[in-house]
C-alpha cells in the first residue's frame, strides 16, 4: 500500500521503517526540514535500537522518502497516518493544535483527489478527537466524512528503548472507527504482526491509551507503596511480589475488572483497612492504597445520588448483600445506600432469595441491627410483587432470575450496579452506575483550550 505519515518523531520514524520493511510504500511528512533530509539520506530522526538499519535498506530499496509537501504526500497515498505530538498543558490539557493542522493539510489536499482517503490518528488522543479532526477535513476538503473519506483512530503502544521490537510484538493492534472498511484497510497494515487485531468504536480507542498508561502508573506506584511497607518490616518486597503475581486467578486476571458498584463483604474492607494501619503505624506514606476506601466510599455516594434523581417513587432494590449466591450483609454497600434512602423518607422494598432475618447471626446480625433494625418489614418473598408494586428497581446482585424478568420489562426504570444483561441498555428508563447506554453516548470531553486551532 502507499502511505504517508505525518510526523517523523518517535512513533513516526519507527512506523515509517516497519511499514516499509512489511512491503509498503511510505513517505514521511515533518515540518521540520532536518528530519526530512536525514530520511533522504537513509538516516533515522531518533535514536532506537535497529531502526539505523531498518531506514538504511528501506531508503536503498526506494521503500521510503520524506517531504515538507504535505499535498504531494496526501495525493500520492491511500492511508495518511498522523504521528505528530500532542504535548500537554501544565493543568493535563492536550495540545492538539498539531494534529488539527495536519487535518487542515489533509483536507486541502483531498479536495485535489478522487480516491477515497483514509485518516488514521496513530498520536494518543483524546475522546472526541477524530470527530473534531473529521470536522476539520470535511471544512477544508469540501468532501463528506465516509464519503470522500473516513476516519481510524489506531493508538500506538510501543515504548522508547524498545521500539522496533514492540512495533512487532504489540500485547494487540486496536483499531477505532465509524467506517468498517476503512477499519478492515488499516488492519491490513498490520496483519503480519502476532496479537490480536480489534476493532472497535472510535471513542473506545481513543480512551484506550489513557487507560492502560493510568493503569500502568497505578501498577507502579501500588508495588512501590507495597515495597515501602514491606522493607519497613524487613520483608523482601521483591519475593513478596513475585508470589503475588503467581495468581492468575484473582490478581494477574481480568477478575475485579468490571466497572460496577462498591466492593463490600467481610474481608476487603477489613484487611485493607488492616494494611491502611499498619503502613500508618509504620510512619509510611501510601497514598494510592488510601485512596482505595476513599473511592469506594464514592462509589456508595454515586449510587444514592443516582437513586436520589427519582423523588417519591417507590424503590425496589434486587439484592440487598455484597455479592450474589451469599447471605453476608456485612459492609454490603447496597445496605449503605438503604441506609441512606431511609434517613431521607424513601419508600423501599427489598427483594433477596438469601436473606432470611430469623437466621442472621453473629456480626452478620450485628452489622443490619445497627443500620437497618427493622429490615425484616422490608424484605418481600415475592419477586414479581415487588417488580409490579415498585418504581424504580435497583438492581444489586447479578442473580439469573433477575435477567429472565428484567429483559421483559419497558415501563419501569431500571438503576444497574451489576450490567445485568446488555440487553437492558437499549431501554429508554435504564441507567447503568457507570457504563453508557444507547441514549448517552456522545458526550464530547475537549475543553476549550484543546479545540483552538
Ligand atoms: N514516544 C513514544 O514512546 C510514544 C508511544 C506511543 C504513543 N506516542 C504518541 O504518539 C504521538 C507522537 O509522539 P512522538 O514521541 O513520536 O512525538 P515527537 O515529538 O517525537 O514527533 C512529532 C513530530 O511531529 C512533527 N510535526 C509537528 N507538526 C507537524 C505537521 N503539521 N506536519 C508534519 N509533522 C509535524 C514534529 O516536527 C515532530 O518531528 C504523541 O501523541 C505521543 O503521545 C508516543
Amino acid at each position: 500500500m502507499n502511505i504517508s505519515i505525518f510526523g517523523l518523531g518517535y512513533v513516526g520514524c519507527v512506523s515509517l521503517g516497519c511499514l516499509a520493511n512489511n512491503g509498503h510504500h511510505v513517505i514521511g511528512v515533518d515540518v521540520s526540514q532536518n528530519k526530512v533530509d536525514l530520511i533522504n539520506k537513509g538516516k533515522p530522526t531518533i535514536i532506537e535500537k535497529d531502526i539505523d538499519t531498518i531506514i538504511a535498506e528501506q531508503h536503498k530499496l526506494g521503500s521510503i522518502s520524506a517531504t515538507t509537501d504535505a499535498m504531494d504526500a496526501v495525493i500520492k497515498t491511500e492511508i495518511s497516518i498522523i504521528a505528530v505530538g500532542t504535548p500537554s498543558s501544565p493543568q493535563g490539557h492536550l495540545n492538539l493544535k498539531y494534529i488539527f493542522k495536519v487535518a487542515e493539510n489533509i483536507g486541502k489536499a483531498i479536495q485535489n483527489k478522487d480516491e477515497f482517503h483514509i485518516a488514521a490518528i496513530r498520536s494518543t488522543v483524546l475522546p472526541g478527537t477524530c470527530d473534531k479532526v473529521a470536522e476539520i477535513i470535511e471544512k477544508a476538503s469540501g468532501k463528506k466524512r465516509n464519503v470522500g473519506f473516513a476516519i481510524v483512530d489506531n493508538p500506538e503502544f510501543l515504548r522508547e528503548g524498545s521500539a522496533v521490537q514492540d512495533y512487532y510484538n504489540p500485547p494487540l493492534t486496536l483499531i477505532g472507527s465509524d467506517n468498517i472498511d476503512a477499519a478492515n484497510k488499516v488492519a491490513d497494515l498490520y496483519r503480519k504482526l502476532p496479537g490480536e487485531i480489534v476493532i472497535t468504536d472510535l471513542r473506545v480507542a481513543e480512551i484506550m491509551k489513557y487507560v492502560n498508561n493510568t493503569y500502568h502508573a497505578l501498577k507502579i506506584s501500588f508495588a512501590n507503596e507495597v515495597g515501602n511497607v514491606c522493607s519497613e518490616l524487613g520483608i523482601d518486597s521483591h519475593k513478596v511480589m513475585e508470589i503475588f503475581c503467581k495468581d492468575k486467578q484473582l490478581n494477574i486476571s481480568n477478575y475485579y475488572f468490571k466497572p460496577g458498584f462498591a466492593y463490600g463483604g467481610s474481608c476487603l474492607p477489613k484487611d485493607l483497612g488492616g494494611f491502611k494501619t499498619l503502613a500508618h503505624d509504620l510512619y509510611v506514606k501510601t497514598p494510592v492504597i488510601d485512596g482505595i476506601g476513599i473511592t469506594n466510599e464514592n462509589q456508595i455516594e454515586r449510587a444514592t445520588d443516582l437513586i436520589l434523581k427519582y423523588p417519591n417513587k417507590k424503590l425496589g432494590f434486587l439484592g440487598l448483600s455484597f455479592k450474589a449466591g451469599t447471605d453476608d450483609l456485612r459492609n454490603s454497600p447496597a445496605v449503605r445506600v438503604i441506609e441512606l434512602l431511609l434517613g431521607k423518607g424513601a419508600d423501599i422494598k427489598i427483594y433477596d432469595k438469601n436473606i432470611n432475618t430469623t437466621m442472621l447471626t453473629g456480626t452478620n446480625k450485628d452489622y443490619i441491627d445497627a443500620r437497618i433494625p427493622h429490615l425484616s418489614n422490608l424484605l418481600v418473598k415475592d419477586v414479581d410483587h415487588l417488580i409490579e408494586t415498585c418504581d424504580v428497581l435497583i438492581v444489586n446482585t447479578n442473580e439469573d432470575e433477575f435477567k429472565s424478568k428484567l429483559v421483559l420489562i419497558e415501563d419501569k426504570i431500571i438503576i444497574d450496579f451489576v450490567r445485568l444483561d446488555d440487553r437492558l441498555l437499549d431501554y429508554e428508563n435504564y441507567v447503568g452506575i457507570n457504563w453508557s447506554t444507547k441514549k448517552n453516548n456522545n458526550d464530547t470531553y475537549f475543553s476549550s483550550e484543546d479545540t483552538v486551532l
